[in-house]
């Protein structure tokens, strides 16, 4: 459920008109609803009730600054993947002992960065790092807390370019190794060892992956502590995907179920790193046609929203559902349309032949499902601006984050200047 609605006929996040706020910012922008990031937040926890669980909301999922506030202030820690959005954490206020430091190539400064903010905890994924770490913990005189990702071989069954736990990825430490990574990073003086770390994947849409992998995971605990390791951190990534268009995702609650049975007898403490459930469904990209085009054999919707700003639809093949701003009147007559960005490639595409109710050069449309993976993946591609992000909370709106002109980019270009 989100806070996105018709209201007297215009659609509105919360109770802002979103025509209004065209007005007052220019087309396109992000538009997020604070009340519905707060609301999958909640139910996010309610489903994990009675777990010894925290949450460490996945911030490059939106990493904007009052995004990652909104979410502190209800109690979320965070999972980091760089020194950026490590600084970014800290600054919306998660405290540095609800935070995990995830991502395969973390370099001796990002970890040197982790250690001197004492998170709580750093997510190892391969030997090469683990010995950095402790040379680098080693020469702070520290010791750094981590749990070692595995990559337990199985396919999450979502999109290609976002699958992480098949062995053919570059993820975690394969399952099989895992036993004699952790009795040699046993003996190293700067690491102690927490426990086990698992992502598998984006966008999941089937409980089945997720329920395998939890069973790989207590396995290994199991055989672990038999040999005196004392595992008492799980973190269980996140992935639970969303409802794009009208499929079926499952849902909390019954990922919650998963997580018990498999894993809620174990006495670990359980981090959980949910991103796009979150804020995936909190946001949209509004946006204004440009023209309407009468193609050889299609008809064009050219927006002022391109695949710089939503990369979604052209990477993944993501189909994200468009709406009109203004409410279509009832049996208002539909146009098979293709939506598609002005930058210039094919694959600038939101949609192809969709059925929306007839649109002409001028009218807003939504672009839904946006508030994930959607700003944080803009560019600056074909020199376009990068758009403002606007938060709405019950009646009131701000702007989180201005535009960046192309202007402003240039102005940080130099020409060489070399004698000849
Ligand atoms: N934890 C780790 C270690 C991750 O790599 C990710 C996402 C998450 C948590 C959060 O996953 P989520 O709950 O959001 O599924 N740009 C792609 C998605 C990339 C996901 C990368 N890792 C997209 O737009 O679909």
């Amino acid at each position: 459920m989100d806070h996105f609605d018709y209201k007297n006929g215009i659609l509105s996040a919360e109770d802002v008109a979103i025509s209004e706020i065209a007005e007052a910012v220019g087309t396109p922008f992000y538009c997020y609803s604070t009340a519905t990031i707060e609301r999958h937040y909640q139910v996010f926890a309610e489903a994990l009730e009675g777990l010894p669980a925290t949450i460490c909301y996945a911030v490059k999922a939106n990493s904007n600054l009052a995004v990652i506030k909104t979410l502190a202030d209800k109690g979320a820690g965070a999972d980091v993947v760089s020194s950026g959005e490590l600084m970014r954490a800290l600054k919306a206020g998660v405290p540095a002992k609800k935070i995990v430091f995830s991502g395969v190539g973390k370099t001796r400064d990002e970890l040197a960065h982790a250690l001197k903010e004492d998170i709580l905890q750093i997510n190892i994924e391969s030997e090469p790092e683990l010995h950095v770490l402790n040379e680098v913990a080693g020469e702070m005189g520290k010791k750094a807390e981590v749990a070692f990702r595995i990559n337990p071989d199985i396919d999450a069954h979502t999109h290609d370019k976002i699958s992480t736990g098949r062995s053919e990825d570059k993820f975690g430490i394969e399952w099989t190794r895992i036993h004699d990574v952790i009795t040699r990073a046993s003996k190293l003086p700067h690491i102690k060892i927490a426990g086990l770390a698992i992502h598998i994947g984006s966008q999941l849409t089937e409980l089945q992956p997720f329920r395998d992998a939890f069973i790989r995971l207590r396995d290994i605990v199991a055989i672990l502590r038999a040999d005196g390791h004392a595992m008492t951190r799980l973190d269980l990534g996140g992935g639970l995907g969303i409802p794009y268009d009208d499929a079926r995702t499952p849902s909390p609650a019954d990922y919650g179920k998963v997580v018990k049975e498999v894993l809620g007898d174990l006495d670990c403490d359980l981090l959980f790193e949910p991103g796009r459930l979150i804020v995936g469904n909190a946001g949209i990209l509004v946006t204004k046609v440009v023209y309407v085009k009468e193609g050889a054999t299609r008809r064009f919707l050219i927006l002022d929203a391109a695949m710089n700003d939503l990369m979604r639809p052209s990477l993944y093949d993501a189909k994200h559902n468009i709406v009109a701003v203004i409410e279509p009147n009832e049996g208002a007559n539909l146009e098979r349309v293709d939506v598609v960005g002005p930058v210039c490639e094919t694959g600038d595409t939101f949609a192809t032949e969709l059925d929306l109710p007839a649109a002409e050069a001028g009218d807003l449309l939504a672009i839904r499902s946006a508030g994930a993976y959607g700003a944080v993946m803009a560019s600056t591609y074909n020199s376009r601006d990068l758009i403002p992000e606007v938060l709405v909370k019950k009646g009131a709106y701000s702007i989180i984050r201005e535009r960046i002109a192309a202007e402003t980019m240039l102005s940080y270009e130099n020409l060489p200047n070399w004698e000849s």
